[in-house]
This record gives structure tokens, C-alpha cells and sequence, in this order.
């Protein structure tokens, strides 16, 4: 049966750590791949947001794999005149051998899934970023060790980047703070998940409105931007809702532990979610994210090619 990755809700603890664990022997040049084994397999990108990192390190990844990439933008396929998904992922699946979809909601992304006979991976939606958790919680397990019983704190808005975060490190035994204006927390679903999954893993799943509370004693610190695309429109008023209460500055750094990292999914706007001097400063990761995007998406591709 062929395997899809719509959010972290569908991974379990064991899968988690299994594509962390590959995606270290990618970056460590530790898995050998014949050659022809991807020669002639072709991932599809299909996407209708804006990319740098997901869009690129997919296509070296696949490129890297020895198999092929189309990259479609969402307005020049059919779909944009109107055609269905359900032609769309059908004709897809003819001609490809995966598809990676960045888009708007998760209903398209399960429409796919429903009528396309090849694995489709989620690259991004207003409510889900899997690959960005996937990615970044192999980035905290290199340099904390295992996630087991250490605490992360998100700072800001309860995005897509936030709910599939908070499942996936909740899921690898992690502590979860989530600070933010109430009205900007995750959605009931995600807080009732993320808060029946740490019931089951014996840890500590917390929201506050004071991020000072949020970051004491943390481990990692994690932001986002406050306006994620699409949602341009309500600029004004989130910018007026977070700043500068939730900005991870220098001062709020200081109630972390004093090892404490910071990572962003990039791109970032300094001097808005997060200050210059913390998200350029020594105890930064953002490059090492941007990297083990790469590593990642191959561990991804070469799972569900299988
Ligand atoms: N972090 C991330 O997904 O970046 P892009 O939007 O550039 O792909
Ligand atoms: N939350 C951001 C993530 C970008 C990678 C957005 O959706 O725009």
C-alpha cells in the first residue's frame, strides 16, 4: 500500500525516530544507494505558496537520489482553469512516481491522497508543515540528544509550523510550552491531541499567555513568523497582538536555560518575531534547519519509495 505524509498526527513515535535516524545516515553519507535505483522514478512538485528551502532541497534531494523533478506551478496545470483534483491527481499519477503539494488547505491535500495511486507528501499548508517538524526535530535531537523529558518552548502564533512541531516533539517525549495571545493559540483539535498525547507519554504540555513562564527552564526556543502566508490581511492586527510581548529577544532568552538554542523555519523577519542579535547569534540553528531540510526530504523520498 502506498504511504502518505499529511500531518504528524498519522506518525507514530517509532516512524518519527526512524526518519530521523535515516536522515542522519544521509548527512553522514552513511547509506549506500545503487545507483539505478531512482533512475527513471520522477517526483512532481506541486505547488501554489511561495518556496525557497522546501521547494529547492526536495528537487536536490530527489537529484541526489539519481531520479528526476518536474516542478508545476499550480497556475499553469488545468487546476487553475477550474479541472478537479480528482483528474488532477489522477493524470498525476500516470506520469509520476510521487508528489510533494504545497498548498492551502489539508482538504485538497486528502483529495489527492484519495485519488492519486502514487505517495503524496504535504509540503506546507495553512495548518500543517510535517516535513519542517520532521526536519527540525532532527536538528534539536544533534544537539540536545534524545528529546526525551527536555523542554521546548514556540513562542508566537499557533500555525502550521507550530501544530505539527508540538505533536511530533510531544510524541519523542518532549516537554511543550506554547506562548502566545490567547486568541492565537493552536485550535482546539491540536490542543486536545497535543494535550491527550502528553497524558500518554507522562510529560508536560503547556499554553500560557506569558511567555516569560513559557521559556523558563527551556531547552529550545522556536519561533515563526507572525504572519504566514496568505494571511497577509490580518497584519495589522496580529503585528499589534504580539509586539512586542512575543518577540524572543535577548531578555526573554534569559529565562531559558543558559544553553538554550533558538531555531526558525525560515524566512524570518528580524526585529518582528525574533531580534537580530538572537536569531544571528551563537546559539542559533536556523543554518543547520536549512540544512537538514536536504537530508530529510531524501530520507522521505526513500521511505516512501519503497
Ligand atoms: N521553511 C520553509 O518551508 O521554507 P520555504 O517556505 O522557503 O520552503
Ligand atoms: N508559517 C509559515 C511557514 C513558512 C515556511 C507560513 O506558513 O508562511
Amino acid at each position: 500500500m502506498k504511504s502518505d505524509l499529511i500531518s504528524m498526527e498519522e506518525l507514530t513515535s517509532k516512524e518519527i525516530t526512524n526518519l530521523i535516524k535515516l536522515s542522519i545516515k544521509f548527512k553522514k553519507n552513511k547509506l549506500k544507494i545503487s545507483k539505478n535505483q531512482y533512475k527513471n522514478k520522477i517526483l512532481g512538485l506541486v505547488f501554489q505558496k511561495p518556496s525557497t528551502r522546501t521547494r529547492i532541497s526536495f528537487e536536490i534531494a530527489m537529484k541526489q537520489l539519481g531520479g528526476d523533478v518536474i516542478f508545476l506551478n499550480n497556475a499553469d496545470l488545468q487546476i487553475s482553469r477550474g479541472e478537479s483534483i480528482k483528474d488532477t491527481a489522477r493524470t498525476l499519477s500516470q506520469y509520476l512516481d510521487i508528489i510533494v503539494i504545497r498548498t492551502f488547505s489539508n482538504m485538497e491535500i486528502q483529495e489527492y491522497t484519495k485519488y492519486s495511486s502514487i505517495p503524496v507528501i504535504n509540503a506546507l499548508t495553512n495548518t500543517n508543515h510535517p516535513c519542517q517538524a520532521l526536519s527540525d526535530l532532527q536538528t534539536i535531537v544533534e544537539e540536545k540528544g534524545p528529546i526525551k523529558n527536555i523542554k521546548i518552548t514556540w513562542i508566537g502564533d499557533g500555525n502550521n509550523v507550530c501544530n505539527d512541531l508540538t505533536i511530533g516533539a510531544i510524541k519523542l517525549g518532549a516537554n511543550f510550552s506554547i506562548s502566545s495571545p490567547r486568541r492565537y493559540f493552536p485550535k482546539k483539535r491540536i490542543i486536545k491531541i497535543a494535550s491527550e498525547l502528553a497524558e500518554k507519554h507522562k510529560v508536560k504540555f503547556e499554553l500560557t499567555t506569558n511567555p516569560i513562564k513559557a521559556v523558563q527552564n527551556a531547552d529550545v526556543v522556536i519561533t515563526d513568523s507572525i504572519i504566514s502566508m496568505g494571511m497577509e490581511k490580518e497584519k495589522r492586527k496580529k503585528l499589534k497582538a504580539f509586539l512586542p510581548t512575543y518577540q524572543v529577544s535577548k531578555t526573554l532568552m534569559k529565562h531559558a536555560k543558559n544553553n538554550a538554542v533558538f531555531l526558525h523555519c525560515l524566512p524570518a523577519t528580524r526585529g518582528q518575531e525574533v531580534s537580530k542579535e538572537i536569531i544571528d547569534g551563537n546559539n542559533s540553528l536556523i543554518w543547520k534547519q536549512v540544512e537538514n531540510k536536504l537530508h530529510m526530504h531524501k530520507a522521505l523520498l526513500h521511505t516512501m519509495l519503497k
